[in-house]
């Protein structure tokens, strides 16, 4: 990132909570590649959010070195754009800290990402289970960020990132840059779960309910040939009485970079047995040379130590600007 050419800022993050699935790669990631020439960007790794459910440390220090390799073998220059983990800069905690002071119970009551979470973790429906989309506005505040290219799970907590800065600055004066999101207008921003095509394809969902970006090309045949469709045989798009399919057809036009209404064209009349065929070498085509650039930068530790260290300094650097501003607008005292 330039400090001296100015282009918009755009900002976005995924969790080291478990393997990154297609649906992460075509709702977020490759979108992260194709606006990157016409913003200044910062890519994160969330493992502060990731504590918000158990994890194993090892595996989230492994997932999160593993993540960084992943942004970059997706194409994501490292020197370009500021790539680093949240817990090395911490004025995303403090800022955080403020922005709970301007965020109310009754609006974090209604994120449905925490209905379906306290669901799914009933055991332990934590306080950070609570606030983290206050978490993850600070995340996106502290830069003045101007577009966050996200999936549509993401839409809400956009939305209340987007009053808490307005709340805010309601109160100081323009301190905080009000973000817009990025989020596909397709059903390619909801890449649904292979077998259950009625629930979002999830990173801790069942092993044969996503495909991994580091999955084999026969695994990835296996997954796609055992995906629910329906009985009438026809290959249209109706997410409402054809979930499946019109999954599979969302997937295969986003990997082939064409639309769906050409893979449906296509493949009129063929059966699903050719979708699914058609859908996995497309998956394949594009994960092979990401996963061997991904292999190559994966068993260079240091490589990836030096990116974290320098993506955390320069975003450190940014972050602090904001935060200071922050700080002196509701009164701490400087010195
Ligand atoms: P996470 O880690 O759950 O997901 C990372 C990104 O992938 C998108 N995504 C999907 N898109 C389409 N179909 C799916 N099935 C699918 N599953 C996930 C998500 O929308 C997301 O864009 N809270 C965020 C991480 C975060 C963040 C931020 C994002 C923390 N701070 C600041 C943007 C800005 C999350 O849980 O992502």
């Amino acid at each position: 990132m330039s400090e001296t050419v100015h282009k918009p800022t755009l900002y976005s993050a995924v969790q080291p909570s478990g393997t990154i699935t297609i649906g992460n790669y075509i709702g977020a990631i490759r979108n992260f590649k194709l606006l990157s020439d016409e913003y200044d960007c910062l890519f994160c790794m969330a493992d502060l959010h990731a504590l918000t459910v158990r994890q194993n440390p090892a595996d989230l220090r492994r997932r999160t070195a593993e993540l960084a390799a992943l942004y970059i073998a997706c194409g994501l220059d490292p020197e370009k754009n500021i790539i680093y983990a949240q817990s090395h800069v911490h004025q995303h905690a403090e800022l955080a800290w403020i922005l709970n002071c301007f965020t109310y119970m009754g609006e974090l009551n209604r994120m449905t990402q925490f209905k379906e979470k306290s669901l799914k973790h009933a055991d332990n429906i934590n306080a950070g289970l609570f606030t983290y989309p206050v978490l993850m506005a600070a995340d996106i505040l502290l830069y003045q960020t101007n577009v966050v290219p996200v999936g549509a799970d993401q839409k809400q907590h956009l939305e209340i990132c987007r009053d808490i800065a307005n709340r805010f600055n309601g109160v100081y004066g323009n301190v905080l840059t009000i973000p817009e999101p990025y989020i596909a207008k397709t059903s390619a921003a909801r890449i649904m779960s292979l077998n259950d095509p009625t629930s979002k394809m999830s990173k801790s969902g069942e092993v044969d309910s996503y495909i991994s970006v580091v999955d084999d090309p026969d695994t990835i045949r296996r997954k796609l040939r055992r995906a629910v469709t329906d009985s009438d045989g026809e290959i249209r798009l109706d997410p409402e009485n054809k979930p499946g399919v019109t999954n599979l057809i969302t997937i295969c036009a986003a990997m082939r970079g064409c639309t769906p209404e050409e893979v449906c064209q296509e493949l009129q009349g063929k059966g699903y047995g050719a979708l699914k065929d058609a859908t996995a070498e497309a998956v394949i085509s594009v994960l092979s040379p990401i996963q061997e650039e991904y292999k190559r930068l994966i068993s260079d530790k240091q490589y990836i130590s030096d990116v974290l260290k320098s993506g955390a300094e320069r975003a450190s650097y940014l972050a602090n600007r904001t935060l200071r501003k922050v700080y002196k607008k509701v009164g701490l005292y400087q010195g």
